[in-house]
């Protein structure tokens, strides 16, 4: 295993282990990181019979649930949850994140809203001061497929920047996330109060979702090159 794998794969066991009790209703996120959450987490379930409920945060999540036979459930029956545990694409000081490389930011934001904690898992490219510091990709952002051009003039006109549709790789066309929208990224070109920004962002009509997440996460774990795992709280 490469030293970014070994990174996520620290992270997420100490995460796994240190915020997951007994009976714990549980928020999974997606993308690479979480799968060694939930492969962790299976574990535990089944050597120490901890009972546990998972909520998933995309069709991605919902599969590792159900392979790993643990207990599917939604925020319909399990509406509140003890803990979150995602990944990110980048955490800055504050742990401001962004979220969305995988296009599941929408399911991603409501699942770690309803939860009492919200707990990052990453590796050390992810670790910054200021957001765009490690990740230039930009900030998904998710519209209404009929919406895609008025927000992205709309976006570059007030902030300046690029907003790019983000298109597929094993299909002709942009790509289509689970709840059949658009995502635009956002390349941004300087430092922003990312509070207001987000609001901003959030009032254009057809945007249903942005990837940044403000004051949400409380604790980040970061697997490092060295395979030690750093701790960050607010
Ligand atoms: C999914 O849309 C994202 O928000 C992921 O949580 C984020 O991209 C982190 O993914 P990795 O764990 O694969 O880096």
């Amino acid at each position: 295993m490469d030293n970014v794998e070994s990174a996520k794969k620290a992270a997420a066991i100490k995460a796994i282990d240190n915020h997951v009790k007994d009976t714990h209703r549980v928020g999974i996120g997606s993308g690479s990181t979480v799968i060694y959450a939930v492969e962790r987490l299976a574990e535990r379930v089944h050597k120490e019979g901890l009972r546990v409920t998972c909520v998933p945060t995309s069709f991605q999540a919902r599969q590792l649930i159900v392979t790993h036979d643990l207990i599917l459930s939604d925020l319909e029956t399990t509406p509140q949850l003890d803990v979150a545990i995602d990944g990110a694409d980048e955490a800055d000081a504050e742990l401001t994140l962004i979220k969305g490389g995988g296009g599941c930011q929408l399911q991603e934001k409501i699942v770690a809203a309803a939860a009492k904690l919200f707990v990052v898992i990453a590796d050390y490219r992810k670790d910054s001061t200021v957001l765009g510091d490690q990740w230039t990709k930009g900030i998904p952002i998710e519209v209404v497929p009929m919406a895609y051009r008025p927000v992205q003039m709309k976006i570059e006109s007030e902030l300046g920047g690029k907003a790019v549709l983000r298109q597929a790789k094993a299909k002709a066309g942009p790509v289509v996330t689970d709840n059949g929208n658009f995502v635009l990224d956002w390349v941004f070109d300087k430092t922003y109060n990312w509070q207001k920004v987000n609001q901003q962002i959030m009032m254009i009509p057809g945007v249903v979702e942005t990837g940044l997440f403000v004051g949400m996460a409380k604790i980040a774990y970061f697997g490092m090159e060295d395979g030690s795992v750093k701790e960050r709280e607010v």
